[in-house]
C-alpha cells in the first residue's frame, strides 16, 4: 500500500508514472513536522533495525550511522566521509524486527539530507524542502515494499544485449589507431569485447557532437570498421556547450534562448573541459528536444551507445565568480601571507568548483516557469539523459540504444543507467560497488556497473582480478581509468590467460545474467538485493554486507581484499559452491547453512547456487569474439535440487523492444 503526502507547490521531477490519491491524516511511520527550512521527518530505530537504500550514496548496505545529502555532486572522491556523490535517490527502506517495516521516497528536486542514526544513534531524521512529495509503502516484505516502489516509479530501462557483453574504456584513447589497437589487443588474445568507449578526446576541442576530423578521418568508416569486428564505439557527451563563434550547436543554443539564464536573463557562463560554457535547459521540453536532436548525427555515423558526462552539471568555475576570485588572490599580491591568508586564499581558488553560489545563480525556464536551479538541481542529469533518450524513440524507434548517465534521479531508470562515477583503484572501492549495486536497484535503477578496476590511482593486477570477478554480475562491465593512471586493459598484466577465462565466464553466464535482468526489468524485481531480502527470518542475513543475491539462483560473495586467498562466507540455507578459473575448470560442492572459509585463488571466480534452483551457462566457442557470436549456443547447466529444478529464462534477438511476448519466457526442467 502506498500513501502519499503533498507539501506546498511541488516541482514535477518526473519520478514516477502512478498516479496515487493524496492522503490528508497523519503519517504513521515517522513524525512529521513543519519548520521554517521545510519538512522534517523523523522515526526511532532499535537496535537491530536496519535502513536499506539510497542509491549511490558511500558507506555499507545498511545505511545507519551517517548522514547522506542528495545534492548532486561531481566528486572524485568517494571516501566516506562524502555525503554527496553524483546522483540522487532519495528511496529507503526501513527494515525492523519489533513492527512492520516500511519504505520512504522523498520527491524532492532540490537538496535533501538523510541522518540515519548520525546526529543521534537511535534516530532517523530526514529534511527536505517546504515543497515536496512523499511516499510512505508498506508491504508484506522487504521485496514486496521494493516492488511497489518500482510500480510506482516504471519500467526500468533495458539496454541493447551487446551492452551486456565486455566493454573497455580510458580516457585517453585519442584517435582512431588507439581505438584499433584496442580492439586488437583483446581479439589477438581470445579475449571477448563487445564496446570500446570514445572519451572526450574524440571531440574538436570539447565540442559536444563534433569529432575531431584530424583524430578520426573517417568516423562513420571506423564506426562500421568496428561492428563488422563486433565491436560498437560509445562517445561521451558532455553537459556544457562550448561558447564559441561558428559553432552551430552554440549558436543555435543562443539564438533560441535554449541555454540556461542567469538573473539577468542573459547566458549563464560557467566553464568545464573546453573553457568557457553554456548548459542546454533540458528542464525546458522544447530545448530538450533540440539538444536531444543533435545525437542524430552521430547515431547517422553509426552510433547506437552514449554516456552522458558532467551533468550534474560539473561547473570548473564560473565566469562571474572566477573574475572575483581573481580580483582578490591579485589584492594579495606581494603581501606576507600568514596561516589565514594563505589558506584564504587556497580556499578563493578551490570553492570555485561546484559552488554553491554559482547554482544559486542561474535559471530554468520549466515550461514558461522561472525556477532557480537549486530547486532543481537534482534532476539536471535525469533530464539530459531523458533528452537523448526521446531523441531515439524517435530516430531508432525500434531499437534500442545503450545510454548510461553519471548523474541520476529516481525516474531516470526509465530512460537509461548510470554508472557510478569516478572511483579509485582501492580494495574498499571495489567493496563499495558491490553495496551501491542493491542499494541502486532498489531505485529502479539496473542497468549500472562501476569502473571496473577503478578510475583514479594505478590498478594493481590482483585488484583488477578480483574487481572484474565481482564484474562479471554486473550489467554493465566496464574496464575505465584516468588519464595518467597504469594501463589496465586485461591484456597489459601478465596473467593474460586468467582474464580472458574470468571474461569468458562472463559471456558463458550471459544467458542467466540477461534473462533475470530481463525478469527484474520487466516484473519490477530487484537483480541485485541484499542477502535480508530473500532470508528475512534470518537474523545474520540482514548482517552480511559483503555478499549479494544476483537474479533467482545465484549468491555472489566476491573475494575483496588484498592478498586474500578465500574469504568467510555466510549462507542462510544449504548450497552449493561452484568455483570457476574458465568454462572448463569448474567444480561444484554442497555446503551446508552457516559460516565457512571458502578458498579462492586469485584467478578464481566462486559463487553459491540456492537450494532448489539452477542456471543455464552457454557453451561457447574458443573463438568466441562478442555477443554477436551468441546467436545459437547451446547451455550445459548448474543445478542445486534434490529433484528436478525449474528454471525459466528469457531469450530475444536482444535489439528490438518487444519485449513482452509469452514465447520469449521458456521454462525449462532440469534433473537435479
Ligand atoms: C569525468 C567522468 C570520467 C571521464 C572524465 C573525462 O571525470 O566521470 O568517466 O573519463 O570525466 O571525460
Amino acid at each position: 500500500m502506498i500513501y502519499k503526502y503533498v507539501f506546498g507547490k511541488p516541482i514535477e521531477t518526473g519520478a514516477f508514472v502512478m498516479e496515487i490519491q493524496k492522503n490528508e491524516q497523519e503519517p504513521k511511520w515517522m513524525r512529521l513536522t513543519k519548520t521554517e527550512a521545510g519538512i522534517l521527518l523523523s522515526c526511532h530505530m532499535d537496535e537491530s533495525d536496519v535502513v536499506y537504500g539510497l542509491g549511490e550514496q558511500v558507506r555499507g548496505m545498511n545505511k545507519r550511522g551517517f548522514t547522506y545529502v542528495s545534492d548532486a555532486l561531481d566528486d572524485p572522491d568517494h571516501t566516506e566521509d562524502r555525503h554527496s556523490l553524483y546522483g540522487s535517490h532519495n528511496f529507503l527502506i526501513l527494515n525492523r524486527q519489533e513492527q512492520p517495516s516500511f519504505g520512504v521516497f522523498v520527491d524532492d528536486p532540490g537538496r535533501v539530507a538523510f541522518d540515519v542514526g548520525e546526529t543521534k544513534l537511535d534516530q532517523m531524521a530526514i529534511s527536505a524542502g517546504s515543497d515536496c512529495v512523499i511516499y510512505f509503502i508498506e508491504g508484506e516484505s522487504l521485496k514486496d515494499i521494493a516492488k511497489q516502489f518500482r510500480k510506482l516509479i516504471g519500467r526500468s530501462y533495458i539496454a541493447p544485449k551487446w551492452a551486456f557483453g565486455y566493454q573497455q574504456s580510458r580516457w585517453g584513447y585519442v584517435n582512431e589507431q588507439d581505438v584499433r589497437e584496442v580492439v586488437s589487443g583483446h581479439r589477438e588474445r581470445g579475449i571477448p569485447l563487445d564496446a570500446v568507449y570514445l572519451d572526450i578526446d574524440y571531440m574538436e576541442n570539447y565540442k559536444d557532437f563534433t569529432v575531431d576530423p584530424e583524430k578520426f578521418p573517417d568516423f562513420a568508416g571506423l564506426a562500421c570498421e568496428m561492428k563488422d569486428q563486433g565491436i560498437h564505439l560509445v562517445p561521451i557527451i558532455d553537459a556544457g556547450v562550448k561558447i564559441e563563434e561558428g559553432y552551430s550547436i552554440y549558436e543555435e543554443g543562443v539564438e533560441k534562448g535554449y541555454f540556461c539564464k542567469d538573473e539577468d536573463g542573459k547566458e549563464f557562463v560557467g566553464a568545464v573541459w573546453p573553457g568557457k560554457v553554456h548548459f542546454p535547459d533540458v528542464l525546458n521540453a522544447k530545448a530538450r528536444e533540440w539538444f536531444g536532436g543533435k545525437y542524430r548525427w552521430l547515431m547517422e555515423q553509426g552510433i547506437d551507445g552514449f554516456w552522458n558526462d558532467m551533468n550534474e552539471p560539473a561547473i570548473f568555475y564560473s565566469e562571474k565568480r572566477m573574475q572575483e576570485a581573481m580580483e582578490e588572490v591579485l589584492s594579495m599580491k606581494g603581501k606576507n601571507m600568514d596561516l589565514h591568508a594563505f589558506f584564504h586564499m587556497k580556499d578563493i581558488m578551490l570553492g570555485l568548483t561546484n559552488s554553491p553560489e554559482d547554482y544559486k545563480s542561474f535559471y530554468h525556464d520549466m515550461d514558461g516557469v522561472r525556477v532557480r536551479h537549486d530547486r532543481v538541481h537534482n534532476i539536471y542529469g535525469y533530464n539530459m539523459t531523458k533528452a537523448a533518450a526521446e531523441a531515439f524513440e524517435k530516430i531508432s524507434p525500434n531499437q534500442r540504444t545503450l545510454l548510461f548517465s553519471r548523474s541520476s534521479y529516481i525516474g531516470m531508470h526509465r530512460y537509461g543507467g548510470i554508472w557510478t562515477g569516478d572511483n579509485r583503484s582501492w580494495w574498499s572501492h571495489l567493496l563499495l560497488s558491490i553495496q551501491q549495486m542493491p542499494a541502486l536497484n532498489m531505485c529502479g535503477i539496473l542497468y549500472t556497473g562501476s569502473d571496473l578496476g577503478g578510475f583514479g590511482s594505478d590498478a594493481t593486477e590482483d585488484l583488477m582480478m578480483r574487481w572484474m570477478q565481482f564484474g562479471v554480475f554486473t550489467p554493465l562491465m566496464r574496464n575505465h581509468a584516468t588519464l595518467g593512471t597504469r594501463r589496465q586493459e586485461v591484456y597489459q598484466f601478465e596473467n593474460q590467460e586468467g582474464f580472458r577465462n574470468i571474461i569468458r565466464i562472463r559471456y558463458g553466464l550471459l544467458p542467466y545474467l540477461y534473462s533475470e535482468y530481463m525478469k527484474a526489468a520487466l516484473c519490477d524485481e530487484m537483480y541485485f538485493r541484499p542477502l535480508a531480502f530473500d532470508y528475512p527470518k534470518d537474523a545474520h542475513a540482514a548482517k552480511v554486507e559483503d555478499q549479494v543475491m544476483v537474479g533467482e539462483s545465484i549468491m555472489a560473495a566476491p573475494v575483496y581484499t588484498q592478498n586474500a586467498t578465500g574469504r568467510y562466507v555466510y549462507l542462510p540455507e544449504d548450497m552449493l559452491l561452484v568455483r570457476m578459473k574458465s568454462l572448463k575448470e569448474k567444480t561444484c560442492k554442497r555446503l551446508e547453512k552457516g559460516h565457512h572459509y571458502v578458498d579462492a585463488a586469485l584467478d578464481e571466480m566462486i559463487f553459491f547456487v540456492k537450494k532448489g534452483h539452477a542456471l543455464p551457462l552457454a557453451v561457447l566457442d574458443n573463438n568466441l569474439k562478442s555477443t554477436a557470436d551468441m546467436k545459437d549456443v547451446s547451455y550445459e547447466w548448474i543445478c542445486f535440487g534434490d529433484g528436478p529444478v525449474e528454471y525459466v529464462f528469457y531469450e530475444d534477438d536482444g535489439i528490438s523492444k518487444n519485449y513482452t511476448p509469452q514465447e520469449k519466457w521458456k521454462k525449462v526442467t532440469i534433473e537435479g
